[in-house]
């Protein structure tokens, strides 16, 4: 496999192979049967922060027997301003079987993939990718939906900031499927492939062509010079349980962190119709499957 960097590196049979190892993964975990790798060193350097992710890897990693190696950066050698290029070729110099990286730049991945002996694991960059979330995401649904045929899945919000809505398009293009898309007129992405995704410019328009919801994070790290009135947003554009319930609306799905009371209503991360705690169990799942073809296909 080498470097995981983009869902769009996989053919539909291979993402849809992964997904498949995840269900076994689980499974055999529950029942006990998993076989554990010996001495595999894993990197992790998280540039930005994260729960769901690194802890799901962490999880992934201690299941199959891999050893952790955390980089934080807050106690590394960046902080006294080592560059990512000579902190890259440092981490060049061990013996290791593969490194996790999360940046905000997405150009660390170019310099990453022309340093390092090892392959790569992408697990978030910048506004552009996030291709083990998208994996979580279609197990989720997968446990679900039987298959994807005319599935209507409407990822709304903040879609101009959004590594996983950009990564979802893709994966869930390999099933030969659209993504609806909903935002503000002030998050709406620059470039909309048509091919790939129907965007409405009405947000009841979308909700009545959704049968999940998966809404976005307002990532305001990323902000910039966009003022937003969060009431005001939330008026307009929250989903609540008034919505799913008045537009039929099967489940809601996050990627997580939630900004309650404003992308969605207190509370609704945990009701009935919310998978987002699915998709949470399922990042255990999925990272097993792509860590394990990692070390079994490692080709670099
Ligand atoms: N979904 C996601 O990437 O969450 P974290 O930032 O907590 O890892």
């Amino acid at each position: 496999m080498g470097n995981f960097i983009n869902i769009n590196q996989l053919n539909s049979s291979e993402l849809k192979d992964i997904i498949s190892e995840s269900f076994i993964f689980e499974r055999n975990f529950h029942q006990n049967k998993l076989d554990k790798y010996n001495n595999k060193n894993f990197i992790f350097l998280f540039l930005e922060p994260s729960t769901r992710t690194k802890t799901s890897f962490k999880i992934a990693c201690s299941i199959l027997g891999i050893n952790v190696i955390d980089v934080s950066p807050e106690n590394s050698s960046i902080v006294k301003g080592e560059s990512i290029e000579n902190t890259l070729s440092t981490l060049n110099s061990y013996p290791v079987d593969g490194i996790v990286i999360r940046s905000a730049n997405h150009e660390d991945f170019e310099i990453a993939e022309n340093i390092l002996k090892f392959p790569i694991i992408n697990a978030g960059s910048g506004i552009n990718s996030h291709p083990t979330q998208t994996l979580s995401d279609l197990k989720t649904l997968s446990e679900k939906f039987e298959d994807f045929n005319g599935l209507k899945i409407s990822i709304v919000g903040d879609l101009l900031h959004s590594r996983v809505a950009a990564s979802f398009i893709e994966g869930f293009g390999k099933y030969g499927q659209k993504t609806n898309l909903f935002s503000p007129p002030f998050f709406k992405p620059k470039k909309l492939n048509l091919e790939m995704v129907n965007f409405y410019e009405d947000f009841k328009e979308c909700l009545e062509n959704s049968d999940v919801i998966m809404a976005l994070r307002i990532q305001k790290e990323r902000l910039n010079d966009l003022n937003i009135d969060f009431d005001e947003y939330a008026s307009k554009y929250q989903i609540n349980k008034r919505i799913l319930d008045e537009y039929n609306i099967k489940y809601l799905m996050h990627p997580g962190p939630v900004n309650e009371g404003i992308e969605i209503s207190y509370g609704l991360q945990n009701s009935e119709k919310s998978l987002i705690n699915e998709q949470v169990k399922n990042g255990v799942w999925v990272r097993c499957a792509v860590l394990d073809k990692i070390l079994r296909e490692d080709t670099k």
